[in-house]
């Protein structure tokens, strides 16, 4: 997937061949520019139709319900981003239970992860660079929950986000994630 709001660098990777999805964040919007966030969610849908994951703002569950619904009537390929909280396991629950696809992002334990998975996240986004950044191996998470997903029969899926370079790609990969997120210049470094 691509982790960008930026429809240039997804009309690029997209025209590449390689292209499955696209994970956005307000973070990754604000920075883009552009139209509103359900316009460019709506226009990277019109590019990709593989899963668009759209990030909720709210923290209570009454506004992160309402924004997820919302969001997942734009197109039948967004996924809804919801970060790991108690809050955000209730939502995830919720979503589940009317057939809205969601992506738990911020996971930094594989106890997180577990808990996300069993919530009915169909999505689980382990943050690989932001625990090397504080001197953890942000990878050891992807395995240890890699594992537990392949035991137990568990039916999400990991993506690796927060990738800083192609080196988290491929050992994301080798740990048995299936996908990982990854900014526009580490393809372009994957590429050189
Ligand atoms: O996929 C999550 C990502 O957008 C955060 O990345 O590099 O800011 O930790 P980073």
């Amino acid at each position: 997937f691509l982790d960008t709001a930026v429809i240039d660098e997804i009309r690029i990777v997209h025209s590449w061949g390689v292209l499955d999805g696209v994970t956005t964040n307000p973070t990754l919007f604000a920075k883009a520019g552009g139209g509103s966030y359900p316009e460019v969610l709506e226009e990277i849908c019109g590019i990709t139709s593989g899963p668009v994951s759209a990030e909720v703002i709210a923290d209570d569950l009454e506004g992160i319900l309402r924004e997820g619904r919302t969001f997942a009537k734009i197109a039948p390929n967004i996924v809804i981003k919801v970060p790991m909280t108690e809050t955000g396991l209730t939502a995830i629950s919720t979503f589940a239970e009317e057939g809205i696809p969601t992506n738990c992002t911020l996971i930094f334990s594989t106890a997180q992860g577990m808990l996300a998975a069993k919530a009915g996240a169909t999505y689980l986004s382990p943050f690989v660079g932001r625990l090397d950044d504080i001197a953890q191996e942000g990878l050891d998470m992807v395995r240890e929950l890699s594992a537990v997903l392949e035991i137990h029969g568990m039916e999400a899926e990991i993506i690796v986000a927060s990738t800083r370079s192609p080196r988290h790609v491929i050992d994301g990969a080798i740990a048995g994630a299936a996908i990982a997120t990854v900014p526009f210049k580490v393809v372009q470094q994957m590429i050189k």
